[in-house]
């Protein structure tokens, strides 16, 4: 699926935007993020007990903003990779959402397209 997933300035107030999508019939959470330059995507199920990482609309980060966050038992990953460094799931991973950036807004990127335009 691609298409517009939130503009660029959507990011502004927290540095992550939830977007709720419909795929296939089936609802599925993603979440974007930008962090050094890089916008990147993930979808919103923790691997430690599948719950959507955050409590409050578009706080994905934790309070250092260095690592992505999961406020249900405080897992932390690695906001490049998604892999957990911290917490009950540590050695598991974020599901990459790949996504793209087209002028001022985020799309998400076709299977097999590279991440990042
Ligand atoms: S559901 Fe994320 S750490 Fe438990």
């Amino acid at each position: 699926m691609s298409g517009i997933l939130c503009a660029l300035a959507d990011l502004s107030a927290t540095g992550a935007k939830e977007v709720v999508l419909s795929e296939d019939g089936a609802r599925i959470s993603v979440f974007v993020v930008q962090h050094e330059g890089k916008v990147l995507g993930y979808v919103n199920s923790c691997p430690h007990a599948r719950l959507p990482l955050n409590w409050r609309d578009d706080q994905f980060f934790d309070v250092t903003k260095q690592y992505l966050f999961c406020a249900n038992h405080s897992a932390r990953f690695d906001i490049q990779t998604g892999q957990c460094v911290r917490g009950p799931c540590k050695g598991q991973a974020l599901k990459p959402y790949p996504v793209s950036v087209v002028g001022q807004n985020i799309i998400a990127a076709p299977p097999g397209d590279p991440p990042q335009a």
